[in-house]
């Protein structure tokens, strides 16, 4: 039995945390709070033992806390850090390496330049051979994970077939638990956004790939809006949408008008924090016109790198090969059994 410590109770940790109660070869030893606040409790009513910078233990004489995280991790074998963009580095340099700890970083974090937290940006579909046994590896974020979830199948079955790749994200403001963030009534440009040179980092970094985003005021996903060249006529969109039908984590979808009828669908049946896992093409909006094929695609922000980093965990502790690892990811996540309710209520009609 492994032990794990999550370094971050927002929203993506919360979520690791919740999967991972469910694997029997691990057990979450805690999970590390930085602010005494009301989260220190649920995780406790869920069972958790909550640890807190050695510095702050007495911001916390409130509640009830197990211990200092400095405490913790000695006692671990990986920490999966879900701290805030550029925590996680900070954190590697105190923490994680003077302690000789493996650890897997989010997507805020970078894998280029000085503070780069590894020279690895994870992702399943593409790269899962290169973190066996690696100790510190970057998953990379929700719209990097999707953009890969389309770019690999094109690439298998296209190759050189294919020109360049133009993106659109559009990209929720804030996720539906963070309350305390407002909506703010404006689409907000991102200049130079990450996202191009993180996927070019699994993609290849002469990548015809060209990538845009915006923020809109939604907490309802991020939705993608990708044109794809090709050297002569391009593909029918039922040649496209075929490349899908066995990909892990791509559902296609015909009758959802917006990113909420999904979240909604996910939400009346009950799936874990109201996630799909995945993205979801929309599939009534792909069109083929002369060399381009146009397509959306939605991605579930929060849910979509949960799965991933259980895959990458596997990798980095267990050494696992790829099928072993999906299969057991599989069996926690029943991303195959989500993908088909969903086909089926969005079904073309
Ligand atoms: N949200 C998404 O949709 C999404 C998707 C993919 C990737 N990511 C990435 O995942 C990471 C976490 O994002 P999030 O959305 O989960 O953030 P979040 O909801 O704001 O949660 C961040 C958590 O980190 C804790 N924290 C604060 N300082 C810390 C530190 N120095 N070390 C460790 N933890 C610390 C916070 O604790 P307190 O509350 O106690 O202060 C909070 O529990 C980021 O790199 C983000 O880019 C986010």
């Amino acid at each position: 039995m492994k032990k794990i410590f999550v370094n971050g109770y927002g929203s993506i940790g919360s979520r690791i945390t919740s999967f991972l109660k469910d694997d029997p070869e691990l057990t979450v030893i805690g999970i590390g709070k930085y602010s005494p606040d009301e989260k220190v409790e649920i995780a406790n009513s869920r069972g958790l033992d909550v640890y807190v910078p050695e510095k702050k233990i007495g911001d916390f004489s409130n509640y009830k806390i197990a211990g200092s995280i400095e405490s913790a991790l000695d006692n671990c074998d990986l920490v999966i850090d879900a701290a805030p963009g550029g925590h996680g580095y900070k954190n590697k340099v105190s923490l994680y390496e003077p302690k000789n700890i493996p650890a897997i970083y989010q997507g805020g974090e970078s894998v280029i330049g000085s503070e780069a937290v590894s020279d690895l940006l994870f992702n399943s579909r593409a790269n899962y051979a290169q973190a066996l046994g690696k100790r510190h590896v970057m998953q990379g974020s929700c719209n990097v994970t999707g953009m890969g979830r389309i770019l690999e199948p094109l690439r298998d079955k296209f190759g050189d077939e294919l020109i360049r790749f133009d993106v659109t994200l559009v990209r929720r403001w804030a996720d539906i638990e963070q309350t305390e963030k407002k909506l703010v009534d404006t689409i907000e440009m991102s200049e130079k956004p990450h996202h191009g040179d993180d996927v070019k980092m699994y993609f290849g970094k002469d990548a015809p790939l060209y990538v845009r985003a915006i923020k809109v005021p939604t907490r309802q996903m991020h939705l993608h809006i990708m044109d794809i060249r090709f050297k002569g006529i391009a593909p029918k969109p039922s040649e496209i949408h075929e490349l899908f039908t066995d990909e892990f984590g791509v559902a296609k979808v015909w009758t959802a008008k917006g990113t909420k009828d999904i979240r909604d669908y996910a939400q009346n049946m009950g799936f874990n924090f109201t996630d799909t896992n995945m993205i979801h093409i929309h599939a009534n909006m792909t069109t083929s016109i002369g060399d381009t094929v146009q397509m959306m695609y939605s991605d579930d922000q929060t849910g979509i790198v949960i799965p991933e980093n259980h895959m990458l965990l596997q990798a980095m502790l267990f050494e696992k090969s790829y099928e072993e690892a999906f299969t057991h990811t599989e069996s926690i996540f029943h991303m195959k059994e989500k993908k088909e309710k969903l086909q089926e209520y969005f079904a073309k009609k």
